[in-house]
């Protein structure tokens, strides 16, 4: 079954994939389940090839038997048609090879087309120490040509220094209109939405700005811990998070209009974003941000374990596995309008959402018994249930005179549409095969964000005081709340949507 109304479906151009790091974690969870989708949806077919590349010894079958596995595991029921998994595995084939082995670099001549209309990509889904040496070797191969497309997946480095490392390395081989840097946020539905409903409506852009809007909330909380990952101790929610996944968010939030929606007209307009936000550096930074680390509870009798037990190391760590900064833009429109950024591991709930607080009525005409007039908000949920929602002030219905009610005016996409939501990974890895990085960063969008990041991860660093713990399923540590209720603010709450006034 097709998961698009087929009129949507515009196919692309037959391709080679090279995915370096195929038998990782992220190919296995979103790369093959996204091509699969994609491939079900007829937009591309067994013309095209997905090559994997790894240091494990496996073969074609093998990588293969993983690839129906990753299907069968993610796809629902619905979308599982065997004869077309039986095609799309046809596209797959595996090569043993180390690029840091210059002695026994493999030949991929027998899988690597040399016709010009097949799309030539190379996707890096490993360590960045590693993304030098595969660079040197597919420029050395003569593998690497002047329209083949580079797709790098995260961390993108660890500091600003790092990060221009990376950028250089890879930049001896491929042009920057070359390179894909991968946010996967920016492949998420609601997320491109937003571009939308800023910039194809006429009702929201001229009350964009510090005159009307009050203040602004972006919250990515998950409910699962680090889940092991090995890479997280050294890199911390600030890192993980914020420099990337919600930086990118309030770019989109904040940007002025781009003249169109061409990828280096859009970049531009991040990029001024980024460069605008207020440094918070030295003393600010006890002031504007707050870390934490989740600790275990005993609920139920059944202890669950915190961070530091998680830990296979046994280690102790001053690891951030929650983050909340206040941040400012300094601009014309932005100008004393807080954007309150927070993200952590093991929360409450899972929701990544976008709220947009504006300013209250300046006179209410109500008397105090039939309440008090809210000030309106524009929730944009990414996910769960992807959606808009607009508060606005209404009588209640019926009898007994005026009493006023805050009410969302409720765009549910689920409810909306009944095409299933693409996964992030499904829209940006044909956009590759496209030819359009609208979606991916560039490297001075990555640098800024960096050099922005960067001081307050120092004046952590150089900080005596005790990172803060908190309990596995709170929002975070009270210092969070604090935080916004200093300012006289809220954080919204996902269950403030039904409460009545
Ligand atoms: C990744 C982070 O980029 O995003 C993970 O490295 C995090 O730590 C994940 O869990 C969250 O993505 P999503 O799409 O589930 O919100």
């Amino acid at each position: 079954m097709s998961s698009e109304p087929s009129s949507r479906i515009i196919p692309v151009p037959p391709f080679d994939y090279l995915v370096f790091g195929a038998t990782g974690d992220l190919t296995r969870r979103k790369l093959i389940p996204a091509l699969y989708h994609r491939f079900l949806d007829g937009q591309f077919d067994e013309r095209s090839r997905i090559i994997g590349i790894s240091r494990t010894p496996w073969d074609d079958d093998k990588f293969r038997q993983v690839a129906r596995e990753a299907v069968e595991t993610s796809a629902q029921e619905t979308y599982r048609d065997e004869a077309v998994i039986e095609r799309f595995l046809r596209c797959f084939s595996y090569v043993p090879n180390d690029p840091r082995d210059r002695d026994h670099w493999a030949d991929l001549s027998g899988h690597l087309r040399e016709d010009a209309d097949v799309v030539r990509a190379f996707y890096l889904a490993v360590a960045p120490s590693v993304f030098a040496p595969i660079c040197t070797y597919l420029s050395e191969m003569g593998y690497a040509r002047r329209d083949s497309r580079l797709v790098l997946e995260k961390p993108l480095g660890h500091d600003l220094a790092s990060s221009r490392q990376i950028n250089e390395a890879v930049g001896r081989v491929f042009a920057e209109d070359q390179v894909y840097r991968i946010d996967h946020y920016l492949g998420k539905e609601t997320v491109q939405n937003l571009l939308t409903l800023r910039f194809a409506n006429t009702l929201f852009e001229p009350i964009w700005n510090s005159a009307h809007i009050d203040h602004i909330q972006l919250t990515v909380s998950e409910t699962i811990g680090t889940e092991g990952r090995a890479y997280y101790d050294q890199s911390g929610a600030l890192r993980d998070m914020v420099q990337n996944h919600l930086l990118q968010l309030l770019c989109l939030v904040a940007m002025e209009p781009p003249p169109s929606d061409e990828a280096n007209a859009l970049r531009d307009e991040k990029r001024k974003v980024l460069r605008s936000l207020r440094p918070i550096v030295g003393e600010d930074v006890a002031r504007l941000t707050v870390r934490g680390q989740y600790t275990g509870v005993t609920s139920d009798n059944a202890r669950v374990p915190g961070y530091l037990e998680e830990l296979e190391s046994g280690e102790p760590s001053e690891t951030e596995t929650f983050v909340a900064v206040r941040a400012e833009i300094e601009n014309w429109r932005w100008k004393g309008v807080p954007f309150y950024l927070r993200t952590g591991k093991r929360l409450a709930n899972k929701v990544s959402e976008i709220v947009i607080q504006f300013r209250a009525i300046p006179h209410s005409i109500f008397t105090y018994a039939e309440g008090s007039p809210r000030p309106n908000r524009l929730v944009i949920r990414l996910q769960p249930d992807e959606g808009v929602r607009l508060f606005l002030m209404i009588k209640d219905p019926g009898p007994g005179g005026m009493r006023l009610r805050q009410v969302p005016l409720n765009l549910s996409f689920a409810e909306t549409f009944s095409a299933r939501m693409p996964e992030a990974y499904e829209r940006l890895l044909l956009d590759v095969i496209r030819g359009n990085q609208t979606l991916f960063m560039r490297r001075d969008e990555l640098e800024s964000a960096w050099a922005w990041i960067d001081p307050i991860r120092k004046a952590w660093d150089e900080s005596d005081e005790p990172l803060p713990a908190y309990t596995v399923g709170t929002w975070g540590p009270t210092a969070s709340v604090a935080l916004i209720e200093r300012d006289g603010r809220t954080w919204h709450e996902a269950n403030d949507d039904a409460k009545p006034l």
